[in-house]
């Protein structure tokens, strides 16, 4: 086992009606000013918007909303979010939403603390950041596991980088859960999510330590979980058992413990990311299109964790490790093709690429050369362009 350092100091508030209590989860972190941080529309629609202004009003609570986070959130806008926080003087970011909406909260608080520095300049890692101001979060979609992650992504449209930054003070003062707030969601968003649940998991259990007993089995236990509830939510958005499974499993997926003592992989994730800054393409989407071209990619660097999966979650018998580890990966895959998700670039949508697209979305991971990504097996501009071009 890895050390590690293990922070998650989120306060959750889990359950049906636990928005009630949002005006008295920002007095208890010291918001009076707060800047509501809202995404396209749905929290209008659903009327969870008009309920928590209430809230903040009868609590005498200053407030603006800043509307408009988009699905792979935009710099630009992040950056307007900060202007309106310095110019309301705000104190606290309330996010309420999904990971769009929180993500640019996070950029907000960041940049509304820092005044003097352009917020791209944390995610760069050319200014380092030491204060923020504190985040609150409304959940309405089981998915990114913002809500109590360490990290936030933004795609910047002047060059065209998503990019995330991964930082202790991206860790949200409390978030509010409550999986009803969940049943309004298109069905293809909620099979994004459970895509995105499984990924978070996933791209930490594909890592080079292998002697991680109790996380493996709580990465597996997840794994089987989101499993099964996602093929119930699939059926009926309205189960509440389903949809607070894959709530609760949203945020254990993403806020660490799924690794502890490992070295997290995350390729998958940024091979996805290439797709959604360049297509605009839904999250859980752009990580189903890679994760079967990632695996064969890297298969041979451990047949038997591969194999492990199979039997641990899968329930596969093959006793033959190659042969469980490609069983493993099919049923993966097929999994993701049951819930409807995409599996290769025409799947996505976007067409089957040419070679000099795929040669240039590899020099863009790479950041041009700059790195390289993965730990299960490292990954440079070759190999992503191998699994760039199984999944075309
Ligand atoms: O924008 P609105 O109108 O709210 O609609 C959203 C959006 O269209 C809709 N939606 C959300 N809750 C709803 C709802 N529609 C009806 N009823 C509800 N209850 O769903 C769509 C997707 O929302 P979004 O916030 O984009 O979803 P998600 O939570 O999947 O967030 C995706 C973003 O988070 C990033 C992704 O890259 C992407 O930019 N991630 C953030 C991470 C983090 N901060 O730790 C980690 C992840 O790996 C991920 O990269
Ligand atoms: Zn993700």
């Amino acid at each position: 086992m890895r050390d590690f350092t293990y922070y998650v100091p989120t306060e959750i508030l889990f359950g049906r009606g636990a928005e009630a209590d949002t005006a008295k989860e920002i007095r208890k972190f010291g918001g009076s000013r707060v800047l509501v941080v809202t995404g396209g529309g749905s929290v209008e629609r659903s009327g969870l918007l008009a309920r928590i202004e209430q809230g903040l009003k009868e609590a005498g609570l200053a407030y603006e909303v800043f509307r408009g986070a988009k699905p792979n959130p935009r710099l630009s806008h992040a950056r307007e979010g900060v202007r309106r926080a310095l110019e309301m003087r705000a104190d606290l970011i309330l996010a309420v939403g999904g990971g769009s909406a929180i993500d640019t909260a996070k950029g907000i608080a960041h940049g509304a603390a820092n005044p003097d520095t352009d917020i791209w300049d944390f995610w760069c890692g050319n200014a380092p950041l030491t204060r923020s101001m504190p985040v609150g979060v409304v959940l309405t979609i089981s998915a990114a596991g913002s809500e109590t992650s360490n990290s936030a992504v933004l795609t910047n449209e002047e060059n065209g980088q998503k990019r995330g930054l991964g930082h202790d003070l991206n860790r949200p003062a409390f978030a509010i859960m409550d999986p009803e707030l969940t049943m309004t969601l298109p069905a293809y968003q909620v099979a994004c999510g459970v895509v995105d649940i499984m990924m978070h998991t996933l791209d930490r259990y594909f890592n080079p330590v292998w002697d991680n007993d109790l996380t493996d089995g709580i990465a597996e236990a997840l794994l089987r979980t989101v499993i099964q509830n996602g093929r119930r939510a699939a059926a009926d958005k309205t189960d509440y058992h389903a949809m607070s499974e894959l709530m609760w499993c949203g945020s254990v997926s993403h806020n660490g413990l799924t690794g502890l003592g490992g070295k997290q992989d995350f390729a998958p994730h940024q091979l996805g990311h290439e797709l959604s800054s360049r297509f605009d393409v839904a999250h859980g989407a752009s990580l189903s299109t890679v994760w079967g071209a990632w695996a064969e990619t890297c298969l041979q660097a451990g047949p038997a964790r591969f194999a492990r999966l199979g039997r641990e979650v899968w329930g596969l018998r093959e006793e033959d490790d190659l042969a469980a580890a490609r069983a493993a990966i099919r049923a993966t895959v097929d999994y993701f093709r049951e819930l409807g998700m995409p599996t290769c670039f025409s799947e996505l949508g976007v067409g089957v690429q040419d070679e000099a697209t795929l040669c240039e979305m590899a020099d863009c991971v790479t950041y041009h050369g700059a790195r390289t990504i993965g730990s299960f097996r490292v990954m440079g501009r070759e190999e992503i362009l191998a699994a760039y071009r199984l999944a075309n």
